[in-house]
């Protein structure tokens, strides 16, 4: 047949946590701590089983039947919602935390885009299916007959609307439909064999995720724009340190939260556009000032919101 695909065609760079340069880039997600908190559990549970038996042992000893229901959760995450609320950055840098609670190494295995396929048919569904074959090799080799596994292992499908979208859809080519199948036994392999496993799905588009992969989420976390408090706790600091009062920066807050429509500034239009922008105005020969940074403000719109049905 053809030749076999490596680990390296099938992944995009493996990332081993602790990590410091992940966990500055997590550090740096504000405004989200609940979901980090929550994520860093979900993830902690799946690719370390023993941690709530460890701690069932100390504060409910003979709680077997509902660690079991913990155990047994299906060993998926999906992240969705709109663009530029943190999605990626988080579940990149999440193994980090999740490698510090825990105390034991995880890595990162992203799904590269290449692995998508070339549209060849077959192509994705054979791709997807050596991807899970791969971490399932790999994770077998860190679980422990008993006790604690070795390691644990965070697959990442970013942008995972083309290997998830609902069979439902009557216009699907039968190779993407192959392709979700692919996912779902993928995720059930991973569930039986209790690897030290967790999937992470991040998409935009969660009402059009098939119902069967839907089914197998253990949690969905929904990702929306900042807030008026969220947009303060990322822009604040680095304002701070550029001599912007803190009326000021009550004054930017307020003209980042959008039009009537009430589509505010994601956080990357924040991080990526406004911040960069008013420096780069100013740089190299002038300070940065308020007064300009509330007319160059004036000049830019925040992110249209991601809608079904339109490309992104
Ligand atoms: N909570 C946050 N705090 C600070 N910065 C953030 C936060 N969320 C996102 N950002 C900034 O926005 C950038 C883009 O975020 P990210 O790529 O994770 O968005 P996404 O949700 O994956 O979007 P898309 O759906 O378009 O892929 C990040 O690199 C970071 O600079
Ligand atoms: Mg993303």
């Amino acid at each position: 047949m053809s030749e076999p695909v490596s680990i390296d065609d099938l992944f995009d760079r493996r990332l081993d946590f602790p990590d410091i340069g992940a966990a500055r880039r997590l550090a740096r997600l504000v405004g989200i701590d609940e979901a980090k908190t929550r994520l860093t559990k979900v993830l902690g549970v799946l690719v370390n089983p023993t941690g709530p038996r460890d701690w069932a042992g100390k504060h409910h000893k003979g709680a077997a039947t509902a660690l079991d229901y913990l155990e047994r959760r299906p060993p998926l995450v999906i992240l969705a919602g709109d663009v530029g609320t943190g999605k990626t950055a988080l579940s990149e840098t999440v193994g980090d935390a999740v490698a510090r609670q825990e105390k034991i190494g995880v890595t990162l295995y992203p799904l590269s885009l290449a692995t998508r396929g070339s549209g060849r048919v077959g192509e994705m569904t054979k791709l997807l299916s050596a991807a899970f074959d791969a971490t399932l090799s790999a994770a077998e080799k860190l679980k422990r007959s008993s006790g604690k596994a070795s390691g644990g292992i965070i697959f990442l499908v970013d942008e995972a609307d083309a290997v998830t979208q609902s069979r439902e859809n009557a216009q699907m080519h039968h190779e993407d439909r192959a392709g979700v199948n692919a996912f779902i036994r993928g995720v059930d392999r991973l569930a039986e064999k209790q690897l030290p496993v967790a999937v992470v799905l991040c998409t935009n588009r969660i009402t059009a995720i098939d119902p069967a992969v839907m089914r197998r989420a253990a949690e969905i976390f929904d990702f929306g724009r900042p807030g008026e408090k969220q947009r303060r706790a990322v822009i604040e600091e680095p304002l701070t340190e550029l001599g912007f009062s803190s009326a000021h920066i009550d004054e930017i807050v307020r003209l980042t939260a959008g039009g009537k429509d009430g589509v505010g500034f994601t956080f990357s239009d924040l991080t990526q556009r406004l911040l960069p922008t008013l420096i780069l105005d100013a740089y190299p020969d002038k300070p940065v000032r308020f007064e300009r940074a509330v007319e160059i403000l004036r000049t830019m719109q925040p992110t249209p919101r991601f809608r079904e049905g339109k490309p992104s």
